[in-house]
């Protein structure tokens, strides 16, 4: 290895003590159930948005035990706009396994944590390192960028035999010796910082990275070029129809979704893979009311969604609109929605845009 291995981890915790972030809600305790639900919610979410959510969820579940005895429907009404609601699926047989098979208590290793629901290396490692000073590597994105750009590691990350290389040079980097276990949390957090901060994919800070003379990129000039990685996503489009039936004092009709499935568990309008079959839902007496709001995109990890949304006012709920059920105006707000489905019925307006049958 070219890098000097305690020399490398020595620089990363030193800065991490003087630059690095110190300051965020779930830092400054070893408590796992903290660290753990962070972690979660900025696998796919930033901070600045975390902070809120994780505010409101510690306050609602000031422990695991709590969150166990919830009902999934709660959980996601609180997780509603935070987007990938898989996780707090998992989140929620998490806790309720680490009720029933740990005893209430985290399990203290990466190798156990990652059995459990939506628990997978990288976070298993963040939190075993984090809480309890084991010597685990963690690599997620921020962090590959890092390590490749560190090592010139230039092999195509599409292939698993590269990456699994990639975690066991990010092993070899971790902190040594006597100290190791307490240098631990705040390497990882340095490799975090590091990466969330100075190694940013287009313009890195190179000049002010405590790492730069450990850095094969660096001194090559072409930190872009890292990670290498060939496969694009293929991404594909649907288009969905939704039916917006509201009463005059605002109730809305939703139903859930089902598991698995786009939006699986969240309440929705109903939803339709055709005109036709939205059409066919609505009595003909009823027909030229319906208004055609414009088609909007909502864009998910693999595939865009065309949205067509129908929307139709009746004066009251005396009729049912199929599965699901009236929700008045002052619940719907804190139902698990998926975060296109709330934007529009925040906006609740209707459209001029008749619609054509
Ligand atoms: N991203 C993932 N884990 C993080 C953490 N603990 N602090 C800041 N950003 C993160």
């Amino acid at each position: 290895m070219a890098v000097a291995q305690g020399a490398f981890a020595g620089r990363v915790v030193a800065w991490q003590a003087t630059h690095g972030r110190n300051d965020l809600p779930w830092q400054n305790t070893q408590d796992p159930y903290r660290v753990w639900l962070s972690e979660i919610m900025l696998q796919q979410t930033q901070v600045v948005t975390v902070r809120d959510y994780f505010a409101r969820f510690l306050a609602r579940f000031p422990d695991v035990a709590s969150l166990a005895q919830a009902s999934l429907d709660d959980v996601l009404g609180l997780w509603s706009g935070l987007g990938y609601y898989s996780r707090a699926r998992n989140l929620h047989r998490c806790a309720q396994q680490v009720m029933e098979l740990h005893g209430g208590a985290f399990p203290s290793t990466a190798e156990v944590l990652e059995t459990l629901p939506g628990i997978g290396r990288s976070t298993a490692a963040a939190i075993a390192s984090l809480c309890f000073g084991e010597q685990v590597a963690i690599l997620d994105a921020n962090v590959k960028r890092v390590v490749t750009r560190v090592l010139g590691f230039d092999a195509d990350l599409a292939q698993g035999a590269n990456v699994r290389a990639l975690w066991d040079a990010a092993t070899q980097l971790l902190p040594v010796g006597k100290d190791a276990t307490s240098a631990m949390p705040r390497y990882t957090q340095g490799m975090m910082d590091v990466g969330a901060t100075v190694c940013l994919p287009k313009k890195p800070a190179c000049l002010v990275c405590p790492v730069h003379q450990d850095c094969v990129a660096a001194a090559a000039g072409d930190p872009q070029r890292y990670p290498v990685r060939t496969r694009t996503l293929k991404r594909s489009s649907q288009s969905i129809w939704l039916l917006w039936v509201q009463s005059k004092d605002g109730a809305v009709w939703l139903d859930k979704r089902p598991t698995p499935g786009v939006w699986a568990g969240l309440h929705c309008l109903p939803l339709f893979d055709s005109e036709d079959a939205l059409v066919s839902q609505v009595p003909a007496a009823l027909k030229d009311r319906v208004q055609a709001l414009p088609v909007f995109t909502h864009v998910l990890t693999h595939k865009d969604l065309y949205l067509h949304t129908w929307q139709l006012r009746v004066p009251d709920r005396s009729t049912d609109w199929g599965e699901g059920r009236w929700v008045s105006a002052d619940a719907w707000p804190d139902v698990g929605l998926p975060a296109p489905i709330r934007k529009l019925l925040q906006q609740g307006v209707a459209s001029d845009h008749p619609a054509r049958f």
